[in-house]
This record gives structure tokens, C-alpha cells and sequence, in this order.
């Protein structure tokens, strides 16, 4: 079974998130692979919010082939309520998910339930089947043990 690890990072948050969670699924003798997906153009951090609030979508730095693996993992923050432009444009060209089984684990600030919805219904009309969704909160990320907790929760919901 092969995992792809996609995520989108502004301030490092996430991919220590993504990291950290294909270091354990290898831990468990799993095959991971990962992206880190970048916008065409990188916005400054006092505007990020902007693109938060208005639910934009971005453009990408090149096309990401995501198809042939058989699940997924989506990490990227929340800004202003709104789930990560970027992710939004990688899941929503990505035409390749049929089937497929998809986990969210978002590193942001706030429960972002609407965040978390936006883009579990992003990946069901890509025809994904969501197995779970949850967030990490950004501060409780500096806690050793709270993350480490957090980062083997996904990694069992996934294989699950
Ligand atoms: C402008 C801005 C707006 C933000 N708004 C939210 C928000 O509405 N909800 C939330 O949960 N986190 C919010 N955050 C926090 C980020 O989602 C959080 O710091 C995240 O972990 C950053 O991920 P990264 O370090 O991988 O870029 C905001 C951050 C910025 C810079």
C-alpha cells in the first residue's frame, strides 16, 4: 500500500506535521511518499488572510501528479476561516482520487470545522472517500508529547 503525504506550508507548521507523520507510517513499514505543493505566486503572510476570507483557490507552481498511490494525507493551514487555497487547487485538478481513501490533518489555530468540511467536500467530488478529518492545534503542536499523541492518532486512523 502507497501513501502520498500532500501539503502546503506557509511558516513551516505542516510540513513538520507531514514529516512527522510519514516518519511514523514508515515506522510501520509503510511506503510514503510526499509533496510539499507551492502556489505559482507566494503571497506575503499579511495577506494570506485575504485569500483565506475570500475562499480563493490558487494557482499552482507546476502540475502535481498525484494519481497512483492509494491513499492520501492533506496537511495545510487555515487562514481566516478558510482552508488553504493551495490544497483547494491541488485536490480540485487532481481528477485521479475515484475511490480513493483520504485523511485530513490540518495544523491551524481554531477547531476549523468549516475548513475541515470545505475540504473533505473538495475531495468527495473528486469522487475520495474521506476516512477522517481532524486539526492539530498550532500551539499545542510545541508540546512534545501532544504532538507526537496527535501524529500517531492519524497515522491509526489511516491504516485503519
Ligand atoms: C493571516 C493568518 C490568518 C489565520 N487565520 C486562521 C484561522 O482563521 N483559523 C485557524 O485555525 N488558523 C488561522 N491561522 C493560523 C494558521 O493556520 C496556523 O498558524 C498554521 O499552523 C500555519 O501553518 P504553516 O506553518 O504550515 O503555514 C492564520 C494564520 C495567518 C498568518
Amino acid at each position: 500500500m502507497k501513501f502520498l503525504i500532500a501539503y502546503h506550508t506557509k511558516t513551516g507548521n505542516n510540513a513538520r506535521l507531514a514529516e512527522a507523520i510519514a516518519g511514523e507510517l514508515k515506522n510501520h513499514g509503510v511506503d510514503v511518499e510526499m509533496i510539499r505543493v507551492k502556489p505559482r505566486v507566494e503571497v506575503p503572510i499579511p495577506l494570506v488572510g485575504f485569500q483565506g476570507q475570500l475562499r480563493m483557490t490558487a494557482k499552482l507552481k507546476e502540475d502535481y501528479d498525484i494519481s497512483g498511490y492509494d491513499r492520501y494525507i492533506f496537511c495545510g493551514p487555515v487562514w481566516a476561516g478558510g482552508v488553504s487555497p493551495v490544497l483547494k487547487g491541488l485536490i480540485g485538478s487532481s481528477g485521479c482520487l475515484d475511490g480513493k481513501k483520504a485523511y485530513i490533518a490540518l495544523c491551524c489555530l481554531s477547531p476549523a470545522v468549516g475548513a475541515m468540511n470545505t475540504l473533505a467536500s473538495l475531495l468527495e467530488a473528486q469522487g475520495a472517500l474521506v476516512m477522517g478529518k481532524s486539526r492539530l492545534q498550532a500551539q499545542e503542536a510545541k508540546n512534545e508529547s501532544i504532538f507526537v499523541n496527535y501524529v500517531k492518532d492519524v497515522v491509526e486512523g489511516c491504516l485503519n
